[in-house]
């Protein structure tokens, strides 16, 4: 009975019509109620019964459970504009797991702009595809750094910062860990827009105007008109041929010629001619501490959109940690059935205040990652490409996930649960991930040519298992691969029975 004939059983259900086989996984008391509905029909309910048949014998497919502490499917939607979007995973800390993270999925068109914020959480973030200019405030001071594909960066819970995707042509996409230690509880993670957030609306536009202008020594129109704006959301187009007037006006202008037009391309949009006359006297006389509100408000700008359109370089860090690049770490175990990279605190500092660690890994097709343990951390994995299969089993030895996992998938493996991923027969498997310690995680293998049991061989483990210390042995040195094996016999293909039974 190879899944193949079965898969045709399964087509040939379909074509016939039946109104509930249109749905590609069941549960047995799902069926039960339909085919109460349906009793008077003889030939479907002997068609329920078939599948029904097919459904206990085969089990049902894990994949259904799509959105459970150890597969999540479900993202959700946070922020979204038409420039770009924040998807978030959640996950909550509970009973079996340590502690919470979790995964975002931010997409940026090119030319434009994450607005400036600060977070409840830590960030880390991972440059997917494209490339970023990230500013931020490290140490009172305006850092920016240019990142590109692989790289990781740490951004502080409540340090104010922005992204920019400067590709002209290139999506820029970034997958990021929201560590919510330092959470309000508010939310799954709270965002503070500086200017125009999911409401169109500043921070800032909370406070009295009274308030605001004695903070920004500044008269009461002038904080108005910047902050009571109607802004245009978290993401915004920065490019030419989205951009408002204003920024298309400003990014025609010379690098050193903005800074003095900022103030007043701020001032002079939504007003009339005759308002701005008044408007200019009043200026002049208050020019002196105008020019301190520019320098804050001028400063933030320009490094927003100031290099929009030149050559970017990574000068004005502020003295900031450098970046990582994921992709050029050296693996930490390689083989020829794949590689596996780990990245602590003690290599990238910066990850140890937030204590989270990355994980890297890439299988041949066909090959396994042996199971093994995490002593230490829990990890939260993401397919970057390929498909697979992960398995993940429970302390008392019973299977707690069995199920495929392709592109974009979040996995959750909690700490101390054997586990172990599979690439399929037809193509790599690529994931990575953050892992919830930022120390040496040391993972334990159960299996292959380095593993605990080949560790601990002796009268004492044979005497566990109830076998002869030779029994042992053979079945303990049969393996002469470690941590990646070849293992095509156990690899799912890439579309098995599940997205075949889909495509019909
Ligand atoms: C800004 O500060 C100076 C000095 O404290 C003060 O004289 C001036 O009136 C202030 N301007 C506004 C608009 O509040
Ligand atoms: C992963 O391995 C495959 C070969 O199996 C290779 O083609 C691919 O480039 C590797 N991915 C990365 C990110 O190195
Ligand atoms: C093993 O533990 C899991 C989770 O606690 C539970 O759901 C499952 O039923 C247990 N299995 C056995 C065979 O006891």
């Amino acid at each position: 009975n190879t899944p193949r004939l079965t898969c045709t059983k399964r087509v040939s259900l379909c074509s016939l019509d039946t109104p509930f086989i249109n749905h590609t996984f069941f549960h047995p008391h799902q069926l039960y109620v339909a085919s109460n509905t349906v009793m008077g029909n003889k030939t479907t309910l002997f068609l329920l019964l078939l599948l029904l048949l097919f459904v206990l014998s085969h089990g049902v497919d894990t994949t259904m459970a799509s959105n459970n502490l150890f597969l999540k499917r479900n993202s959700k939607s946070v922020v979204k504009t038409d420039a770009g979007e924040m998807r978030v995973v959640k996950s909550h800390s509970g009973r079996i797991l340590d502690r919470s993270m979790h995964i975002g999925f931010i997409d940026m068109e090119p030319k434009s702009l994450f607005v400036p914020q600060y977070l409840d959480s830590n960030l880390i973030i991972f440059i997917r595809r494209g490339e970023t200019k990230l500013g931020f405030i490290y140490n009172d001071e305006l850092a920016e750094r240019l990142l590109k594909i692989g790289d990781l960066y740490m951004i502080p819970a409540g340090s104010t910062f922005y992204l920019v995707n400067i590709g002209e042509a290139q999506r820029l996409q970034i997958i990021c860990a929201i560590d919510p230690s330092t959470n309000l509880g508010l939310d799954t993670f709270q965002s503070f827009y500086i200017g125009g957030g999911p409401n169109s609306r500043s921070l800032l536009s909370g406070f009295d105007s009274i308030i605001l202008k004695t903070a920004f020594n500044e008269s009461r129109t002038e904080v108005e008109k910047i902050f009571s704006k109607e802004l245009d959301g978290p993401f915004v187009y920065v490019g030419d041929s989205h951009a408002p007037s204003l920024w298309t006006k400003f990014l025609q202008l010379k690098k050193e010629d903005k800074v003095q037009h900022l103030k007043k391309m701020v001032q002079d949009q939504d007003q009339d001619q005759d308002q701005d006359q008044e408007e200019e006297e009043e200026e002049k006389e208050e020019e002196e501490e105008e020019k301190q509100t520019s320098r804050l408000w001028g400063k933030l700008l320009e490094t927003v959109f100031g290099k929009v359109n030149g050559k970017i370089e990574n000068k004005d860090t502020a003295g900031s940690p450098d970046s990582y690049n994921l992709y050029d770490k050296k693996p930490d175990f390689q083989n020829a059935y794949g590689w596996s990279k780990a990245l602590h605190g003690g290599e990238y500092p910066p990850l140890r205040k937030p204590n989270i660690g990355v994980f890297h890994v890439n299988l041949t097709a066909g090959s396994m990652l042996v199971p093994h343990v995490n002593p230490r951390a829990t990890e939260y994995g993401i397919v970057l490409r390929g498909y697979g299969k992960l398995q993940i089993v429970f302390p008392n030895g019973s299977n707690a996930i069995n199920t495929k996992i392709k592109q974009g998938d979040v996995f959750v493996v909690p700490r101390y649960f054997p586990f172990c991923q599979i690439a399929s027969r037809d193509g790599p498997l690529e994931f990575f991930g953050f892992s919830t310690s930022a120390r040496n995680n040391k993972p334990q293998f159960l299996a292959g040519a380095v593993s605990l049991l080949k560790t601990m061989l002796g009268p004492e483990l044979a005497a566990a298992f109830g076998v002869s210390e030779d029994t042992m042995r053979r079945t303990v040195d049969a393996q002469p691969e470690s941590v990646i094996v070849p293992s095509t016999w156990a690899a799912p293909p890439e579309d098995g029975i599940i997205e075949g039974a889909h495509a019909a």
